[in-house]
């Protein structure tokens, strides 16, 4: 097989596209350094690539191949979840690397790299399958495609496959996203399309599934009649680092709840599918979102909340306030926080409300799911000191600290009848002692067998943004004001008040 995958650049870009290009970390080759090929290495130390197949790297920098394969190996020693890269290993791997310097708008470099993949195919036997993995500024997406196609780089025939990886951001709203998808769909099939969102390829994400379908015990739960609600948190620690001048056109609504949480709302809320299959799973997720009505103008304020971080302390030590970041506009009103209550409105959740959060500069990266059941409906402890129980709570850990566990009642030993809540608890770590493969070995490996059940479906991402598109466009017209939880905080008291007015509070984590 050949791929395409883009290394670093610090060069110009090929065209002048502006600040746009800063929008993704891919655009300084950083997503190919930490991710993408460490991750390919690691499939290599695995013994999971065939024999038959090339890497070729696309960019702008220019290096030979062996300058390529040096910056490479670096990349790998740097950020390979295996550490080191073993030298024998290695020395098989970068045989595979190829490097073709080129701007993504140029029609020649296309006929170069075409004929690179054809004397691959001869030398190596790789029969003429490709898969192109744009990590490029999404601006370069549909160019990419077309470009592809011109030289006839996208068509499958005899058997072969030509499939295409799109990165996020797929669109910035619901208009850019389909004009997008229109573009790769006059190229590639929807079926060779595989849109990444790395949380799907999360081992603990695709254990979301398991618990619900490889038990009996939980699925008969896990409806409207005995879950209260339920919450999703994506917490994170970190700020917007290097990628300032991405993240203020984005914010975290088009970066994490647009994508990353509704993937894992649908997971969570979806019907079992008749097959571990992709048609199957993709059409079970989707409906899920398809019952979730888009939030309207006039509701954006009964149910979300957005937040910017001013300065603050994390683990002691002074942070700076979001508007301070490199790439931030000093006046921006970007969202660094989100909270929202969805409804469901369907049979299983009609009545549920799923309330979702996420924010940069909390004061620790968490991500999970908690489901908090109702409470027992009757207390038989009359004449004791039980006055009440808190109710079940399951909750999943995405990460850190991967598991999950169910909190119940325990009578407290003693003559008595009173009662403590315990927890029943399942770690990752300890329970399989070793380590998860990163999310982007998983889906690389997946792309190139073609086995798509844990990419986005293009009916996915565009029902995705039809929820939120309203509300992009009353917050755009609406500024922010000033910053309204302090770094180290756990965002803005509106967020604790969405489920107040409710009756109910955040999990403590
Ligand atoms: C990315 C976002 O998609 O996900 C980042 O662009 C975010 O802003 C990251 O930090 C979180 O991923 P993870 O795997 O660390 O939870």
């Amino acid at each position: 097989m050949s791929q395409s995958a883009r290394p670093a650049s610090d060069a110009p870009p090929p065209f002048d596209l502006g600040a746009r290009l800063s929008r993704t970390p891919a655009a300084s080759g950083d997503l190919t350094h930490r991710k993408l090929m460490p991750a390919l290495y690691n499939l290599a130390l695995g013994q999971l690539l065939p024999p038959e197949m090339a890497i070729v790297g696309v960019a702008r920098t220019a290096w030979t191949d062996d300058e390529f394969r040096e910056e490479m190996r670096v990349a790998v020693n740097a950020h390979s979840r295996s550490g080191e890269v073993d030298p024998d290993v290695w020395k098989g791997f970068a045989r595979r690397l190829r490097y073709v310097t080129a701007g993504f708008d140029d029609p020649a470099a296309y006929e170069t790299l075409r004929d690179l993949l054809r004397g691959l195919d001869d030398e190596l036997g790789t029969r003429g399958n490709k898969l192109f993995y744009l990590a490029t500024a999404p601006d370069f997406f549909p160019v990419i495609a077309e470009r592809l196609g011109a030289v006839g780089l996208s068509g499958e025939s005899d058997g072969n496959f030509s499939r295409l990886v799109v990165e996020k951001p797929f669109g910035e709203d619901l208009e850019s996203a389909r004009e997008l998808n229109r573009r790769l769909e006059g190229v590639f099939r929807e079926q060779q399309v595989y849109r990444i969102d790395h949380y799907l390829g999360k081992e603990t994400v695709q254990n979301l599934l398991v618990l619900r379908f490889g038990n009996a015990i939980f699925e008969p739960l896990w409806n409207r009649r005995y879950v209260d609600h339920v919450q999703i948190t994506v917490a994170e620690e970190l700020g917007v680092e290097t990628r300032g001048g991405y993240y203020d056109q984005s914010g975290a609504l088009r970066d994490i709840v647009q994508n990353h949480i509704f993937q894992v709302l649908s997971i969570i809320a979806m019907e079992p599918p008749a097959r571990f299959e992709s048609r199957d799973v993709r059409d079970e997720k989707v409906k899920v979102l398809r019952a979730i009505p888009p939030i309207t103008a006039d509701e954006v304020d009964l149910v979300t909340v957005r937040g910017q971080y001013g300065e603050g302390y994390i683990g002691g030590k002074p942070v700076p306030a979001y508007r301070t970041e490199d790439g931030v506009a000093p006046d921006s009103n970007t969202e660094t926080y989100v909270a929202m209550r969805l409804y469901i409105e369907n049979w299983r959740w009609a009545g549920t409300p799923f309330y979702l959060r996420t924010g940069k500069r909390l004061p620790r990266r968490a991500t999970e799911v908690a489901i908090q059941f109702k409470s027992a409906p009757h207390l038989p402890f009359a004449d004791t000191a039980v006055e009440a129980v808190v109710p079940n709570q399951l909750t999943l850990r995405i990460q850190p600290d991967e598991g999950a566990s169910l909190k119940f009642a325990a009578k407290v030993p003693g003559p008595q009848v009173d009662l403590r809540t315990v927890s029943m608890d399942f770690q990752y770590g300890s329970s399989f002692l070793k380590p998860s493969a990163e999310a982007y070995e998983r889906l690389l490996l997946d792309a190139l067998l073609g086995d798509s059940t844990l990419f986005a479906r293009w009916d996915e991402v565009e029902r995705a943004w039809e929820i939120v598109e309203e509300l992009l466009k009353a917050w755009a017209a609406n500024p922010i004001g000033e910053p309204n939880y302090e770094a180290g905080g756990w965002g803005p008291d509106a967020g604790d008040e969405l489920l107040a007015r409710d009756g109910r509070e955040w999990r403590r984590l």
